[in-house]
């Protein structure tokens, strides 16, 4: 598949997904969201795939925001479908059987942030700097940002971020538990791959029913959150690979998944 806004890079199962318009800090137009969309389908698709990894072309930008051009001509049921066709693409990514993992690289401000915060997790370069400013354009976060980063940072930080549209920088985010890790520019690349193939080297069912069970406790009270686990727990005791990885740690060898 030939994209222009993305480059594809898959190494072992390990796809690297970079968004590709570094002219304009990777600021995400339709395409680059249509695009996206069909990358994130085909990999949710397709079986040989274990890690996906997000990042940004360029030393500069993540991804500095949904493309401002693209703001200008909005109005209110435009304006909704707009943010409502973010969201879709965004509980794509945080929905996908695999763990998507954002390599944030440079500004993650906007729609840059909510597609960070829409990922699994989250390692930052040293100069990554994160920002909600859309207050500073007369509008409040569309694509996720005013439910997503109060769920992971709390209320009182979303909101100063929100309301004051101040960019923080990458040791900040990691001290109000905004990105996962925080490591030398230079080194993120190495770092991100790393925790991708020690995410690789599990069984793969437990990795998704991993991810199914977390994103359960979004959408469900407690109670419920519990019995899905207790079924999604029982659907990995149905699998070969737990009857592999306990009787590896029993015969003291690494286990050898099969995903099945
Ligand atoms: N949408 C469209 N274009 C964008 C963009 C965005 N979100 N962010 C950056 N760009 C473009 C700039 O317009 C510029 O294009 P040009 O060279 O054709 O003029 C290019 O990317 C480089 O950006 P520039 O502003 O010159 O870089 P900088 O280093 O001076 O500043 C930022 C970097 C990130 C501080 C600044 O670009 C910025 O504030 N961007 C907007 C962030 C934002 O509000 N995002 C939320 C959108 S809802």
């Amino acid at each position: 598949m030939n994209y222009r806004t993305l480059l594809l890079d898959n190494r072992d199962g390990i796809v690297t997904l970079t968004i590709n318009r570094p002219e304009k800090l990777n600021a995400l137009n339709g395409e680059a969201k249509k695009e996206l969309r069909g990358a994130i389908d085909s990999l949710g698709n397709d079986h040989a795939v274990s890690v996906v990894i997000i990042t940004g072309a360029g030393d500069k930008a993540f991804v500095a925001g949904t493309d401002i051009e693209e703001l200008t001509g909005l109005e209110r049921e435009s304006g909704r479908a707009f943010a409502a066709g973010g969201h879709e693409l965004f509980d794509r990514i945080e929905h996908l059987s695999k763990p998507v993992i954002a390599a944030v690289n440079g500004y993650a401000l906007g729609g840059g942030n909510e597609l960070a915060l829409a990922c699994h997790l989250r390692v930052a370069s040293d100069r990554a700097r994160f920002g909600q400013p859309e207050v500073n354009l007369g509008i409040i976060p569309g694509y996720g940002g005013t439910q997503r980063l109060a769920r992971l940072v709390g209320r009182g930080k979303a909101l100063e971020l929100i309301l004051t549209g101040e960019m923080i920088d990458a040791a900040e985010a990691l001290r109000i538990g905004l990105v996962n890790r925080v490591v030398p520019h230079a080194e993120l690349q190495a770092a991100v791959t790393a925790m991708a193939k020690t995410i690789a080297g599990k069984g793969p069912d437990a990795v998704r029913l991993s991810l199914e069970a977390v994103n359960a406790a979004e959408e469900l009270g407690l109670a419920d959150g519990l019995r899905k686990e207790a079924e999604l727990f029982g659907s990995c005791c149905a699998t070969e690979d737990f009857r592999e990885g306990t009787r590896a740690f029993l015969e003291k060898r690494t286990p050898v998944f099969q995903g099945r």
